[in-house]
C-alpha cells in the first residue's frame, strides 16, 4: 500500500465557473480528468499536510466514484482526516458548516447544484477554504492555471472504504470518518431558531409542504421538519435521494418545482409551501396562492429577522448581488444598516460576512443566507420564515404585502434565453457595451435612461476587484434592466435579462409582475435586439 505518481496530461476547459468546475458526466468521467483537477486544487493550497478536509456531495450519478477517488488523492497528498457524509453525501451548506465547526482546513464539495443529473445529466465539484465559504477568484484563478501545466498527480493505491456507516477507517496514514449529514445541521437549526414558537405553529393546524426534488435536502428536511418540528409524515414531497433527481430538474421556481406549485394553487392548498435544489442552498418560499421572490424574501428577512433568537442581537447589514432587486435597499435604508451590492455569486458575500460588515445575503436566483456558514441555505430560509410566521401569526401573504405597504413593490422578473448560440450571445453583449455612450439620455415607452454602464465590483474587505458582471441600464425612475451571461451553464450560453420597476403607489401593487414590466421587457428587446441575435421568440424560462 504506498503513494502513486501517476502521469497525465493537462486538459485546456477546467475553468470554474460562478461555482465550481461544472460539466457533464461525461467529460468528468474521461480518464484522469477529476484526477487532474483535484491534483491542481491541492496544488494551489498550501500547509494543509495532517489537517482536515470536508467532503460530501448533492448524491448525484458519479457522486460515490469522484468521493472514492477523492479520499485516496486526499491521503497521497498529506491530509490527516477527511470528514464525509454518509453515503457521500452532504448538502452544500452543511459542508460550509462542518468546515467551521470542525476547524476543518476546506471542503470539497461534489454538486451541479440545480442541474439535472444522471449518466446525461451535469456533475460538479467545487473547493471552499477554511471559513466554509467558495474559495476566492484568486484561488479560482490559480486552480485553472494550474490544471493548464499539470503533469502528474499522486493517488494512494486502492483501500476498500464503507461510505454506508458511521465510524473511522484509514486510507494510508489519513483517517476517513464517515458522519451524519444530518445531525451537526440541524443542532445549528435549532440554536437559531425558535423551534417552540415554530412547533406550536404546526400543532395549531398550519399547514406545510416542502418540495426536496429527490435531491440532497430530503433526509434533512424530515428530520427538521417531521421529526423534529412534528410536522406531519407526508410534509416532505419527493424526500428519497435519486441519482438523477427523479429525471427531474431540481431547481425551486415556478417552472420546475412544478408539483409543489400545483398544490399550493390548488383550493385546499396549504398555508405554507418551499422547495430546495439539488445539493440543498436555494430556496424558493410559496403562500397559498402567492409566490414570494427571492429579492422580496431577503427583505422580509431583513424587515421581520429579529423575532429570530439567532438574529436578535439584530442585523448589521445586508449585501445583494447586483441582479437581485433593490427592495432589501429600502429596507436597509430605512433601519439605518449597511447595504452591499456584489457581483453574481456567492463567493462574493464571504469577505463581508467574515469582517461582521453583513448578517443577511441574498441573490435573486433563489438564494438566501446568513453569517450561520458562508453558503446560502435553503432550509435555513424555510426555517427563518417559519419562525416569523409563527411570530408574527399571519399568512405568507400579509407579511409581504405589509412590506410593499410600507416600502413600495418592486416588481421583478429574471428572463432567461437557454442553450443559445455562446457567439450571438456574445454580440449582444458587445453590441450594448458599444452603445452606452448613446443609450443615456435615450426615453423609450416614457422612460428616461439614466445610465447604462458594466457593472465592475471591488471587495470593501480585501480590496479585490472584479469586471464585466453585467451590462446595466439604469432609468430615471428607478428602473432597471441588467443583462448577463450566466456562469453556470453547461451548454451554449444562457443570457438572463433581469428585469425591475419601483411602485410605491399601495393601489397599483397587485398587478402580475409581467404585466407591470410589460414595457420594460419590450424595451430589453429594443435595445439588445434579444429575438434577433437569440432567434427566440420567448424566454425558456421566467422567475
Ligand atoms: C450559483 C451560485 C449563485 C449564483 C447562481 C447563478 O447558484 O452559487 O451565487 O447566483 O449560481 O449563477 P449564473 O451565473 O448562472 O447566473
Ligand atoms: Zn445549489
Amino acid at each position: 500500500m504506498s503513494i502513486q505518481t501517476k502521469i497525465t496530461t493537462p486538459f485546456d476547459d477546467q475553468k470554474p465557473g460562478t461555482s465550481g468546475l461544472r460539466k457533464k458526466v461525461k467529460v468528468f468521467q474521461q480518464p484522469n480528468y477529476l484526477e487532474n483537477f483535484v491534483q491542481s486544487i491541492f496544488d494551489t493550497l498550501e500547509e494543509f499536510q495532517g489537517k482536515t478536509l470536508v467532503l460530501g456531495g448533492d448524491g448525484r450519478y458519479h457522486n460515490r466514484e469522484a468521493i472514492h477517488t477523492i479520499l485516496h488523492m486526499a491521503a497521497a497528498n498529506g491530509f490527516g482526516k477527511v470528514l464525509v457524509g454518509r453515503g457521500g453525501v452532504l448538502s452544500t451548506p452543511a459542508v460550509s458548516h462542518l468546515i467551521r465547526k470542525y476547524d476543518a482546513f476546506g471542503g470539497i464539495v461534489l454538486s451541479a447544484s440545480h442541474n439535472p443529473a444522471g449518466p446525461d445529466g451535469d456533475f460538479g465539484i467545487k473547493y471552499n477554504v477554511s471559513n466554509g465559504g467558495p474559495a476566492p477568484e484568486s484561488i479560482t484563478n490559480a486552480i485553472f492555471t494550474h490544471s493548464k501545466a499539470i503533469t502528474q498527480y499522486r493517488i494512494w493505491s486502492d483501500t476498500e472504504v464503507d461510505l454506508d456507516y458511521l465510524g473511522d477507517s484509514e486510507i494510508g496514514n489519513m483517517v476517513v470518518r464517515v458522519i451524519d449529514p444530518v445531525y451537526d445541521y440541524a443542532q445549528l437549526m435549532e440554536e437559531l431558531f425558535d423551534f417552540e414558537a415554530i412547533r406550536a405553529l404546526l400543532k395549531g393546524g398550519f399547514r406545510i409542504l416542502f418540495d426536496a426534488m429527490h435531491a440532497v435536502t430530503g433526509p434533512y428536511a424530515r428530520e427538521i421538519l417531521e421529526n423534529r418540528l412534528g410536522a406531519p409524515a407526508g410534509t416532505v414531497l419527493n424526500g428519497v435521494v435519486k441519482d438523477d433527481f427523479g429525471g427531474g430538474h431540481p431547481d425551486p421556481n415556478l417552472t420546475y418545482a412544478a408539483d409543489l406549485v400545483a398544490r399550493m394553487w390548488a383550493d385546499d392548498a396549504p398555508d405554507f409551501g418551499a422547495a430546495s435544489d439539488g445539493d440543498g442552498d436555494r430556496n424558493m418560499i410559496l403562500g397559498r396562492k402567492f409566490f414570494v421572490t427571492p429579492s422580496d424574501s431577503l427583505a422580509v428577512l431583513a424587515e421581520n429577522g429579529t423575532c429570530a433568537p439567532g438574529y436578535a442581537r439584530g442585523i448589521v447589514g445586508v449585501a445583494r448581488s447586483m441582479p437581485t432587486s433593490q427592495s432589501v435597499d429600502r429596507v436597509a435604508e430605512k433601519k439605518n444598516f449597511a447595504c452591499f451590492e456584489t457581483p453574481t455569486g456567492w463567493k462574493f458575500f464571504g469577505s463581508l460576512l467574515d469582517a461582521g460588515k453583513a448578517t443577511l445575503c441574498g441573490e435573486e436566483s433563489f438564494g438566501t443566507g446568513s453569517d450561520h456558514v458562508r453558503e446560502k441555505d435553503g432550509l435555513w430560509a424555510v426555517l427563518f420564515w417559519l419562525n416569523i410566521l409563527a411570530h408574527r401569526k399571519t399568512s405568507v401573504e400579509a407579511v409581504v404585502k405589509d412590506l410593499w405597504a410600507i416600502y413600495g413593490r418592486t416588481y421583478y422578473a429574471r428572463h432567461d434565453y437557454e442553450d443559445v448560440d455562446s457567439a450571438a450571445a456574445s454580440t449582444l453583449m458587445s453590441e450594448l457595451r458599444a452603445n452606452f455612450a448613446t443609450l443615456t439620455g435615450q426615453v423609450h415607452e416614457g422612460l428616461t435612461i439614466k445610465l447604462a454602464d458594466e457593472f465592475g465590483y471591488t471587495d470593501p474587505v480585501n480590496g479585490e476587484s472584479t469586471i464585466k458582471q453585467g451590462v446595466r441600464i439604469l432609468f430615471v425612475d428607478g428602473s432597471r434592466i441588467v443583462f448577463r451571461l450566466s456562469g453556470t451553464g453547461t451548454s451554449g450560453a444562457t443570457l438572463r435579462i433581469y428585469l425591475e420597476r419601483f411602485e410605491p403607489n399601495p393601489s397599483l401593487q397587485h398587478k402580475d409582475a409581467q404585466e407591470a414590466l410589460a414595457d420594460l421587457i419590450r424595451i430589453a428587446d429594443t435595445l439588445a435586439g434579444i429575438k434577433q441575435h437569440t432567434g427566440r421568440q420567448a424566454p425558456t424560462v421566467i422567475t
